[in-house]
């Protein structure tokens, strides 16, 4: 994010001394160029997430499943599931991680709502050893 080209409005913060000492050491840490920059991230982070938690609010994510395909069916399933999803799913990304393994990224976008409800549908089909969603923004909720 450029902060340079955005307007920025400067406001004061009180905060407890030891919270300022690890916001000043993650800020170092993380190579922020300075609190503000830190600050602005730490509620942006904050935003999407409370987005995540509002049904009707787009947003955009990825959902990531890692599956044995030997197990019969599984596949099937899985592809009958993302059919039924299609307006919401961008983009899909399928990796051989090894001979019994698969790795299925889905870059999805649309309602929270549908996307959550995609996202329990995939992780419960039995053989997924393990699914998980990240959410994120469309970029269009803040600068
Ligand atoms: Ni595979």
């Amino acid at each position: 994010m450029n902060e340079e080209q955005l307007s920025l409005r400067r406001f004061s913060l009180s905060m407890p001394e030891d919270l300022v000492e690890q916001l000043d050491a993650l800020t170092e840490a993380k190579g922020y160029a300075n609190r503000s920059q830190a600050v602005s991230d730490i509620v942006r982070a904050r935003l999407v997430d409370e987005f995540a938690r509002e049904t009707r609010r787009e947003i955009a994510g990825t959902i990531t499943m890692v599956f044995d395909h030997h197990k019969r069916n599984l596949q099937a399933v899985l592809t009958d599931i993302q059919h039924d999803y299609q307006d919401l799913i961008i983009s899909n990304l399928h990796v051989h991680l090894d001979h019994h393994n698969c790795m299925e990224v889905l870059a999805v976008r649309g309602p929270a709502r549908d996307i959550r409800e995609l996202a329990d549908r995939l992780a419960t089909v039995k053989g997924v050893k393990h699914s998980r969603l990240s959410v994120t923004t469309t970029g269009k909720d803040f600068s």
